[in-house]
């Protein structure tokens, strides 16, 4: 007789669609052109898809197997496979990384539906940047707006997780998603098209290694992992719902190329247009917000796109969302034995709280700092840079030294073999290469150049 199943996805296309659906997010449209503008554009690509390969797929994989391993949540899942230990201190990090992420993740997310309603209101039209810059940031340093914004997106994750991961998640991303995709081509092509696009391309693919620091390492590792949804344990909660017969390391290397192609193509989307009109490719946060407004002014078709998009770009922002706050929910599910509507009412409300903070730090705690950063601005650097960071770390650590070998070969051939000669190369990445690499990153950043 069957067991009684845990809530699970239904299959492979749905933990495709589900694990895709987390990692494709703000992180890519919003976070990576801006951060990949800041730090110098074509040599931060090479190094950050060095580490999307060498680090994020691994690490991806880790957590896959503990996950489905252990069919427990992101702390309990430590308890059960390695019972008596500390292990589990890398689950708390992760559930309070959750918090972390989340409250500013909400913010921009909350940014992404008032920008719906300025596209369907022509907001945009006949503006120049410099206007559409100003009107960014009259709104961003409001308080009700942002903040209300910030509250219905909560709100609105809060109702997928309750609904339960499967029906929540699986039916939306299907069809969004590659809708998205096919949007982000539509104005890549607009983009490239402008004149003086080709600056822009040769920014993003000509590497110019005089513009790395050890930071910006820093920095493409935390965007790798952020963009991946790693570290945190997000992927080892939705790892718990994984059926045996999926292979784990098929999902991991296609969940990690969509999520690249995303970001590349962000990239194409917004530097060739900035360019084409003498922008500075280091606008900070603003910089989608601005440029794409821009975009859709010069387009065939422009107004329907534009609200098009800012749809799709909420609902990836929502299937990360969820991603994030069914960590907390699972855990205190699981571990608090709390109902699943008393955990997402208690993990959805505790979380707003902080991500309003967040959002107001961009108009009235604007001068609110800590370590010289806004709430918002320490939100988002400890997150991936320190959280992310050090949780890919402990994961690979925890999978290569403690998990044992046999348990995660086993593992990674349920649903597929896995050839020996890929495992054994894993295992290897997984034990020595991931572990230094990350901890030289981490400690290169931190005690030679400073800690932020
Ligand atoms: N990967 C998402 C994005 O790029 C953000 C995200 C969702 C995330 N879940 C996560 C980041 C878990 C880290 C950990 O938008």
């Amino acid at each position: 007789m069957a067991l009684p199943q845990r809530d699970g996805f239904s299959g492979r296309f749905g933990v495709l669609a589900a694990a895709a659906g987390s990692a494709v997010g703000l992180g890519n449209i919003w976070r990576f052109p801006y951060i990949t503008g800041e730090n110098g554009g074509g040599a931060f690509l090479l190094i950050y898809l060095f580490f999307i390969l060498a680090i994020g797929i691994p690490v991806m994989l880790s957590e896959f197997v503990i996950g489905r391993r252990s069919q427990s949540n992101a702390l309990g899942s430590f308890k059960k496979l390695s019972p008596g230990s500390s292990w589990w201190l890398i689950g708390l990090m992760g559930i309070i990384a959750a918090f972390v992420i989340l409250s500013f993740y909400s913010t921009v997310s909350g940014w992404t539906l008032e920008y719906i309603f300025q596209a369907a209101a022509s907001g945009f039209d006949g503006k120049n940047m410099e206007q559409l810059n100003t009107e960014f940031v009259a709104f961003t340093s409001g308080s009700f707006r942002p903040v209300f914004w910030q509250i219905i997106f909560m709100a609105l994750t809060a109702v997928v997780v309750l609904a339960g991961v499967q029906k929540g998640i699986e039916k939306y991303t299907k069809i969004l998603m590659p809708a998205l995709l096919i949007l982000i081509i539509i104005i890549c092509i607009r983009s490239l098209s402008l004149p003086g696009a080709k600056a822009g391309l040769e920014f993003l693919f000509v590497p110019d290694f005089d513009k790395i620091t050890g930071q910006s390492i820093l920095l493409a590792l935390g965007q790798a992992a952020f963009s991946l949804s790693i570290g945190m344990g997000a992927l080892i909660t939705y790892g718990s719902y994984i059926r045996k017969d999926t292979p784990l390391l098929g999902t991991a290397v296609q969940v990690a190329t969509v999520d690249t192609l995303i970001a590349v193509l962000s990239g194409v989307m917004i530097f060739p247009a900035l360019f084409a009109m003498g922008e500075s490719p280091a606008g900070g946060p603003g910089l989608v917000f601005v440029t794409l407004p821009k975009i859709f002014q010069s387009m065939p078709g422009g107004y329907f796109f534009s609200i098009a998009f800012f749809i799709l770009l909420s609902v990836a922002a929502l299937t990360s969302t969820i991603s994030v706050l069914e960590v907390v929910v699972a855990y205190m599910k699981e571990e608090l034995k709390m109902s699943r509507l008393k955990a997402t009412l208690i993990g959805g409300i505790s979380i707003t709280a902080i991500g309003v903070l967040c959002t107001l730090s961009f108009g009235p705690l604007k001068d609110f700092t800590i370590f010289g950063k806004t709430v918002f601005d320490l939100m988002n650097y400890m997150s991936a840079n320190i959280f992310l960071t050090f949780g890919a770390l402990f994961i690979v650590i925890y999978t290569g030294w403690k998990l044992g070998k046999s348990n995660f070969i086993n593992e990674i051939n349920e649903g597929g073999k896995v050839h020996p000669l890929i495992a054994t190369i894993l295992v290897f990445i997984i034990k020595f290469i991931a572990p230094i690499a990350v901890g030289a990153v981490a400690i290169g950043a931190f005690f030679i150049e400073g800690l932020m």
